[in-house]
């Protein structure tokens, strides 16, 4: 696969780069610009040679199924792209950065025409076009045709087989057009296929899953258990084990519908899943209210009315003493609802004692929540790769180093 620095001869060629600008944010103010940073020098790589750079990225959801189009402008408007345009110019203060209002047309393709040779167009979110998600030929191909290359470094967005991760490359490629990875792509791949071709040196490797639904989780725990040597378990989905093994979860979240599958996981895992031994738990899930918060032993069960929402000491002490051992770890999902102080602990135990691995094995966070916490708690520089794309890192795990977006650059 060629790499961005490999196209050839790209002054004043128009150059479209799929990125992943789906960032956190709010009335147009963008809480988390390391989505931003992190395309930068790919994007670089690119003005810096006078290349005319064509950036193109979806924003939030637009739910298209939804029949009253007052919601979907509702919707457009909430996930409007323009302030992300503002936070890359102030990113690049000696590069002009356009941005056009527009998806398809006559507005785009002027905008394209327009660019002087090192300028920047940031593109409206691909998802104002009902076509993008459906990968749609046509829409795909009038992208395809706006530039003389591509250079794919969305990995937030290389599991979606949309028109703009796939769609313009696919055309592009038909047409004897150079296609390209981008630098947070290469790097993204190199490690994360790391934890997917493990090594002998790379043992023990520990896999540490969080998050809220074990059926969001069940490829990647089966290709886990097949290539990790433990799995640690914490965050909502601990309690359909819990359940599964007869344990009292009170009113712990629970997919019922996932319980045989999380017995049968157990068994095939003979004693290489390990779950909490104690759980922080409330009567009360609002922050703020009145709510009594304990922790309980989870063997004995969690009381009527009560709701784990972290892993509690005992476990975090276990948890600790088996990433010491490790030489990999890959981490998904926080161990509790970290956002509330009173439930962050578990969290912050993993992330230390992830950290303190620091230069003796090989860290990896697969974006999402667990890497927001590792910066909220002050970590991010410990692990050796924090990944930008949560579903995308967890995909390429479950479909053993695959993903539609970096397949077709192949
Ligand atoms: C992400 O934030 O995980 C990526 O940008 C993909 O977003 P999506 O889940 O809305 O496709």
């Amino acid at each position: 696969m060629l790499v961005v620095n490999e196209l050839k001869d790209v002054k004043g060629l128009k150059v479209y780069v799929r990125v992943d600008f789906n960032v956190p944010q709010k009335d147009g103010v963008i809480r988390d610009n390391n989505r931003i940073k992190a395309a930068l020098p790919t994007i670089e790589e690119l003005t810096k040679k006078g290349a005319k750079v064509i950036l193109m990225s979806h924003l939030g959801k637009i739910k298209w199924k939804e029949p009253d189009m007052a919601k979907i402008e509702a919707m457009k408007k909430a996930n409007d792209m323009a302030p992300v345009a503002k936070a890359l110019q102030e990113l690049l203060p000696d590069t002009p950065v356009h941005f056009v209002n527009a998806t398809r047309g006559e507005e785009l393709r002027k905008a394209v025409d327009s660019l002087k040779d090192g300028e920047i167009l940031l593109c409206q979110n691909t998802r104002y076009e009902k076509g993008e998600e459906k990968n749609d030929p046509a829409l795909a191909k009038e992208w395809a045709d706006l530039a003389d290359a591509f250079v794919m470094d969305a990995f937030g967005s290389a599991h979606r087989a949309h028109a703009s991760t796939v769609g313009v490359p696919t055309f592009m490629k038909e047409e004897g057009k150079p296609v390209a990875l981008g630098y947070l792509m290469v790097n993204e791949v190199k490690n994360l296929t790391r934890c997917v071709e493990v090594k002998d040196e790379d043992r023990p490797y520990i896999a540490i899953l969080g998050g809220f639904k074990v059926s969001d989780k069940i490829k990647v725990i089966d290709t886990l258990l097949s290539k990790c040597d433990k799995i640690l378990i914490g965050g909502a989905m601990a309690y359909t084990f819990a359940k599964a093994q007869g344990q009292k979860i009170g009113s712990s979240p629970c997919e019922d519908d996932q319980l045989d599958y999380a017995r049968k996981c157990l068994e095939d895992a003979k004693g290489r899943i390990l779950l909490p031994v104690d759980s922080v738990i409330t009567d009360n899930f609002e922050e703020g209210s009145q709510r009594h918060i304990k922790t309980v032993d989870t063997v004995s069960g969690i009381p009527d009315g009560y709701e784990g929402m972290d892993i509690g000491p005992k476990t975090q002490a276990l948890y600790a003493s088996e990433i010491a051992k490790a030489k990999m770890v890959f981490w998904n999902g926080p161990m509790g609802v970290f956002e509330q102080k009173e439930f962050q602990e578990g969290t912050k135990a993993v992330c230390a004692a992830a950290a303190k691995l620091k230069g003796k094995a090989f860290t990896v966070i697969g974006g999402g929540d667990s890497a927001s916490a590792v910066k909220q708690f002050g970590y991010r520089d410990a692990f050796s790769h924090v990944s930008t794309g949560g579903g995308a890192s967890l995909e390429m795990i479950e479909n053993d180093g695959h993903l539609p977006g970096v397949d077709i650059l192949k």
